[in-house]
């Protein structure tokens, strides 16, 4: 048996959103910039899919940027709020726990001379409201908080968030790469100037994602050349690609509820079928607020890179928030936000969750766990 439980790696594409793909491919290869008919068609299909994306994140159409995913998506928010607003200040807010497509760029613009507070989290990766506030200067030009955690789930209050800073200069942006699909992104009332989101996380496409920019919100785009997304990103634009993220969205809001039922019903059956085992975990992260389709366990009897492996040879396929580089593993700096050091950031696997998924998968996990687990016992004893 093999199980692929890393969704929030990435997500197989969809069937209907395949067949609206290739739908494009076969009969509209114009490109949307040319004025002739055959163009007109590939800008008609272009527009559409904005307007329909704009609707379901209740946006306007023209604050919807297309890009390549939310790694652009984010490095265009951060690096253009940055170089926009120099001159209103230096300061920039971000959290210890981003995905590197945003961790990275404050770093960069740490190195580019721009001051940036990390704020930390709580042992369930949580921010607090009060950190944020203590961390606002007049000179705050940029806040970015992400609104669901890709490694352990946690959910972050953007809303309230975003209420602290409506009087203050600061841009907010958030990376909802995570929670699209899982919980619904109202732009308007989340109240936040930026959002970020990728096709393939929701059932669509890998290379193609959006950055929502609130209109009023200024920023020096990156990337020059022709007229696109209104002289904002240069390049010919993908049009199946953008066919198929709007239908992924589309398919992915209005099976938002069922979907995530079913995803709650799977978590609790994966931590019942772990107990009923005996096999010794905790979890990693507070279920309250915890985005439906993650799960992120410490098991104290393994490395992480021992159960990765043994648990792909077992045909388990899942992930860590562990970066190899070099060789070694270097534990996730989630886990390391949220206890320190500790054994358990090196003890700790992500499961990812898809609603497609069925009890039994979720009973193959469990018993390849258990043989780990037993192993262990029998070579410690
Ligand atoms: C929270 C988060 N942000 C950003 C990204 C980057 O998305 P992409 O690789 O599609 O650009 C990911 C994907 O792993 C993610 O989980």
């Amino acid at each position: 048996m093999e199980v692929y439980a890393d969704y929030s790696a990435t997500t197989p594409v969809a069937p209907a959103v395949s067949e609206a793909m290739m739908k494009v491919y076969r009969t509209q290869y114009g490109n949307p910039s040319s004025i002739h008919r055959t163009g007109r068609a590939a800008r008609h299909i272009v527009d559409s899919a904005r307007r329909d994306i704009a609707r379901l994140l209740n946006a306007e159409p023209k604050e919807i940027l297309f890009t390549s995913g939310a790694t652009e998506a984010n490095n265009t928010a951060i690096k253009g709020a940055a170089y926009k607003r120099e001159h209103l200040g230096r300061h920039l807010i971000t959290t210890q726990i981003e995905h590197h497509s945003v961790l990275y760029v404050f770093q960069y613009l740490e190195k580019k001379g721009f001051e940036v507070t990390y704020l930390p989290v709580n042992r369930y990766g949580e921010i607090s409201l009060n950190d944020l506030k203590l961390a606002l200067r007049p000179d705050t030009i940029l806040v970015s908080v992400m609104f669901g955690n890709n490694e352990v789930g946690a959910i972050q209050r953007v809303d309230e968030m975003a209420e602290l800073l409506k009087n203050h200069q600061a841009f907010f942006h958030t990376d909802a790469v995570q929670t699209a699909g899982h919980m619904p992104i109202d732009v308007k009332e989340l109240g936040i100037d930026m959002l970020s989101l990728t096709a393939h996380k929701f059932y669509g496409p890998k290379g193609i994602g959006l950055l929502y920019i609130r209109q009023g919100t200024e920023l020096e785009f990156q990337q020059l050349g022709g007229a696109q997304e209104t002289k904002r990103r240069a390049g010919t634009e993908n049009v199946p690609l953008i066919q198929g993220m709007a239908t992924a969205l589309k398919l992915a809001t209005e099976h938002m509820d069922e979907r995530n039922v079913r995803l709650m019903q799977l978590k609790e059956y994966f931590l019942n079928a772990l107990q009923d085992r005996n096999i010794p975990f905790e979890m990693n992260g507070n279920r309250n607020m915890q985005l439906p389709h993650i799960t992120n366990l410490y098991f104290p009897f393994s490395d992480v890179e021992i159960m990765l492996t043994l648990l792909d040879m077992a045909g388990v396929f899942v992930s860590s928030g562990s970066a190899c580089t070099a060789g070694s593993i270097e534990p996730s700096h989630v886990l390391t936000a949220m206890f320190g050091e500790d054994p358990r950031t090196k003890q700790s696997v992500r499961f990812s969750f898809s609603y497609k998924m069925t009890e039994e998968e979720i009973d193959y996990i469990a018993d390849q766990l258990l043989k780990i687990y037993e192993m262990n016992k029998e070579r410690s004893e």
